[in-house]
């Protein structure tokens, strides 16, 4: 399972990124609002998409199929291998279908079924993003509606990569690489928190006073 940074800081980003274990990065415009009102989105965009190197996903906000091609084709003339990140509404799935036939990587995102993620990758999808959080928040068993698309996607040789997005915890990192997600959508601090262990810490502080006792 790869791991994505989910995050719209430029700091965060490029430190995940320095870290070697990071092959894209999710943006949505939640995310995007958090930062400076001065930044410039295109600007930001950029950046975050050279400090990653891979897979960047740029969010459109249009709610009609015409709006959110003209978005994907100004995303796309920023830099061209963009992933466009569209809504899960029909106009949604209509663009998907456009951009895929012209074969221009989609990532669906808000689907919070099984049954969601598999007409989203009939719309020809490139990514499908089945959120976790959000759905535990609301007290339904995210990990079901997860497994139930990984063994839709086993069952039937789907070629869409399943994104668990909205990930909230470094169990829900485990669980979803545990139940076959593709890829796995952080963010900074859950990342962070899933690399911690106090054993290792310990044992760092252990070696290297040991190792000041000794000539290398
Ligand atoms: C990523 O593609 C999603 O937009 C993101 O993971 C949503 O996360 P949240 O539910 O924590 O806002």
């Amino acid at each position: 399972m790869q791991i994505y940074v989910d995050s719209a800081n430029l700091k965060e980003i490029q430190h995940a990124a320095s870290m070697g274990f990071i092959s894209g990065v999710t943006t949505n415009p939640s995310l995007l609002a958090k930062e400076d009102p001065s930044t410039n989105i295109k600007d930001l965009i950029l950046k975050i998409h050279e400090s990653v190197g891979g897979h960047t996903s740029v969010e459109v906000i249009s709610t009609d199929t015409e709006g959110m091609l003209r978005e994907a084709d100004e995303i796309l003339s920023w830099f061209p291998e963009a992933t466009i990140k569209i809504p899960f509404i029909p106009a949604g799935l209509a663009a998907v279908r456009n951009l895929s036939d012209r074969g221009i990587p989609t990532n669906v995102t808000l689907l919070f079924t099984a049954n969601q993620a598999l007409i989203a990758a009939n719309a020809g999808a490139t990514y499908v993003s089945l959120f976790m959080g959000r759905l535990d928040d609301i007290g339904t068993d995210s990990l079901i509606a997860l497994q139930d698309t990984c063994e839709i996607w086993d069952a039937q040789g789907l070629d869409s990569q399943i994104i668990a997005a909205s990930i909230r915890t470094p169990i829900h990192l485990l669980e979803c690489a545990k139940a076959g997600a593709h890829i796995a959508t952080v963010p900074y601090k859950v990342l962070m928190q899933s690399m911690k262990h106090p054993l290792t810490d310990a044992g760092l502080e252990a070696f290297l006073k040991d190792a000041a006792k000794i000539s290398m």
